[in-house]
Order: structure tokens, then C-alpha cells, then sequence
């Protein structure tokens, strides 16, 4: 599985780049809001060029690696421009732009027109602008973004668990895990479900075979994931990417008996072993 950032932080992209496990990165209105609040917070309270930030995002992810920017339109004409303004202006940078599009815009007071997404991608994917179609939250969705050329889907993993929590009555922190197996209600046990999914990771699920079914070529970028546990339920139903924030891709390498193993394997090197490693005295 590959693992994307899901970040705009520079700092942060350039440090999990150099740990050499990072295939791409993705952005979206949020990350980029709080990249800037970051910078202006920072001690010589810098102001973002987001021309030039972006372009340094870009160069930082390098062109092996995907860097998904977010069209801000909401109608498809609007969001068709955009998406080639962006490209236009970016792409020459590392040749790693993907714009990533709403599945679809219509908004909480339902306004927009639910289709003006997916006439969107497939604009821009005829174009041959790879597209990443943001904000699904149905295995359906999904299958509508692929048929329109789509190269990427991002299912919303954590946002479908919230929703599920949040019809249970629960209380949460956001890192919180939630089962890939869902939760029951207490008095009458039956699954508490999202529109039938019982959690996030059963939306990837679904969307994965469905992918596989009907070959359809199109990638899943598991988004809005929360906790690392999450990651190993991803890569077991097979998500082709995961998009992980920089704190979750920290916490993927940390756990209690990887550190008390390296204090014991420590405390027992004995001199003769560590003389292995004096090039001289072993050259003698
Ligand atoms: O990639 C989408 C992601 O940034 C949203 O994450 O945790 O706000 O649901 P979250």
C-alpha cells in the first residue's frame, strides 16, 4: 500500500520525504488554512507567497510523487477552470499535479447541483488533468468518479466513523479508534450503520472490490484517517493509498516493546562485540 502525506505543512513534507517511505501528498482548503496559520504563528511570523509555497510543496514532494491541489468552485464550469488554471501553473514545477475535485458540491442547505462534480472529472480527466475525487463517502460515489475518469477516489474513512459515533451518542476525540466491525446500539444490538456502512474502513472496502470487479483503473486514497491502527486495517482490505497525517505517519513506527527492546539489546552489548565495529583495532 502506498502512503501518501496529507499535509501542507513545507517542514513536515520535507521531513517525511526524507524518510524515503512517502509516495505522494495530498492537500485540500483546511490543511492549506492551517499551513498558513502555522507560518504566520512562527517566530518571524512569516507571510505566506501562496503562489511560491505551493511551488515549494511541489518541488519538496518531487516529481515521483503526487501532490493532490484543491479546486475552490463549486459549480462545474467554475471548478473545469480552476483545475486547469491550477495544472497550468503548477504541473511545470515537478510534473505532479492531480487536481483534486468534489465528488459533488451541493452543500448542507442543498444548494448546487449534485452532478457538477462528476461533470468536473470528467472534463479534466478528458483533458488527461489527473483527477482526484475528494469528499466520498458511498462505495457509489466512488463508482461514479471512476466511470468519469477519475485516477483517484478519496474515501473519507474517519468523517464515516464520526457520523457512526455521532448516531450512537457517543463521545469522542477525534484520534480515537473506532472497530473496522462497527459498534451495536445497547439495547436493541443491531449495527449502527452509515447509510448501511458499518464503518470507514468498510467504505474502502466495498469501493476496493467494487474497483476490482470491474477493473475499473482507478486508485483509492483512503482519507480522514485518524490512528495508525487504521493504516493496518486499510492495507488489509487492500486500499491502494493511504493519506495519513503527519502526526498518525510519526506514531506508525512507535510502540512500547519496539523501545524496552532497544534498551535491552543495548545494556547486553558486550566489548567484544562492539570491538567489531572499531575499523582500526579490527584492522590490526
Ligand atoms: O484527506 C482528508 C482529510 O484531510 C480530512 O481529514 O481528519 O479532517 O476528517 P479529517
Amino acid at each position: 500500500m502506498k502512503l501518501f502525506l496529507d499535509s501542507a505543512i513545507l517542514k513536515d513534507i520535507r521531513d517525511a520525504m526524507s524518510w524515503g517511505i512517502v509516495d505522494g501528498v495530498t492537500t485540500n482548503p483546511s490543511l492549506i488554512k492551517k499551513a498558513a496559520a502555522d507560518l504566520a504563528a512562527s517566530a518571524d511570523g512569516e507571510e505566506l507567497n501562496m503562489e511560491s509555497y505551493i511551488k515549494q510543496v511541489l518541488a519538496a514532494a518531487g516529481r515521483m510523487c503526487p501532490v493532490s491541489l484543491e479546486v475552490a468552485g463549486r459549480s462545474a464550469d467554475e471548478m473545469i477552470e480552476q483545475g486547469k488554471i491550477l495544472y497550468e501553473r503548477f504541473d511545470p514545477v515537478a510534473s505532479n499535479v492531480v487536481i483534486k475535485v468534489p465528488v459533488s458540491t451541493v452543500n448542507s442547505d442543498g444548494d448546487g447541483d449534485p452532478f457538477d462534480g462528476i461533470v468536473a472529472i470528467e472534463e479534466l480527466s478528458d483533458e488527461k488533468i489527473p483527477v482526484n475525487a475528494t469528499l466520498v463517502f458511498t462505495p457509489e460515489q466512488a463508482l461514479l468518479a471512476a466511470k468519469a475518469g477519475a485516477e483517484y477516489v478519496s474515501p473519507f474513512v474517519g468523517r464515516v466513523d464520526d457520523r457512526i459515533r455521532k448516531t450512537a451518542g457517543m463521545d469522542f476525540e477525534k484520534s480515537d479508534y473506532f472497530p473496522a466491525s462497527g459498534i451495536v446500539q445497547d439495547e436493541s444490538h443491531e449495527m449502527i450503520t452509515d447509510n448501511g456502512l458499518i464503518s470507514g474502513i468498510e467504505l474502502v472496502a466495498r469501493t476496493v472490490d467494487i474497483f476490482h470487479q470491474y477493473e475499473l483503473e482507478c486508485e483509492v486514497i483512503a482519507a480522514s484517517v485518524r490512528n495508525s491502527r487504521q493504516i493496518r486495517e486499510l492495507a488489509s482490505v487492500g486500499s491502494d493509498i493511504a493519506t495519513v497525517p503527519f502526526s498518525v505517519l510519526r506514531d506508525m513506527i512507535n510502540h512500547p516493546g519496539t523501545r524496552s527492546g532497544v534498551d535491552a539489546f543495548s545494556s547486553d552489548l558486550v566489548d567484544d562485540y562492539l570491538a567489531l565495529f572499531n575499523v582500526e583495532e579490527s584492522g590490526e
